[in-house]
C-alpha cells in the first residue's frame, strides 16, 4: 500500500467535492475544515459520479446526483435508499499542507 499525494489542502473548497484517481481508481475527496475524507466515486448502486453530488456539510454526507442516496463521509454507509452497500473509504494523511490518499 502506498500514499497518492492528490491534493493540496489549501486548494480544496469546503464541501466542494472533488475527483481524483488513485492507482486508476477514481475517488472523490471532500474537505469540511481541516479533515478531508475519501471514498469511492461510483455509487453503490448504479453508475453514477460522486463527486456530482451535493455536500452536506453539517451531515459529513454526500448525495448522490442520479436517485439521491447521501453516504456518510467516515464510513461510506448509505444512510438512505436506494443503495444499500457502502462505497469504499481510503485513509486520508495530511502532510505540510499535501493531502495523500492510500491506496488499496
Ligand atoms: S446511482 Fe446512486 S443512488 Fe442510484
Amino acid at each position: 500500500m502506498t500514499d497518492v499525494r492528490v491534493a493540496r489542502l489549501d486548494e480544496l473548497a469546503e464541501g466542494t467535492p472533488r475527483k481524483v484517481e488513485v492507482d486508476g481508481f477514481p475517488v472523490v475527496i471532500v474537505r469540511i475544515g481541516d479533515s478531508v475524507y475519501a471514498l469511492g466515486d461510483t455509487c453503490s448502486h448504479a453508475e453514477a459520479s460522486l463527486s456530482e453530488g451535493e455536500v452536506y456539510v453539517e451531515e459529513k454526507e454526500i448525495e448522490c446526483p442520479l436517485h439521491g442516496s447521501t453516504f456518510v463521509l467516515e464510513s461510506g454507509e448509505p444512510t438512505c435508499l436506494p443503495a444499500t452497500e457502502p462505497v469504499p473509504t481510503f485513509e486520508v494523511v495530511l502532510t505540510d499542507g499535501d493531502v495523500w490518499v492510500a491506496s488499496r
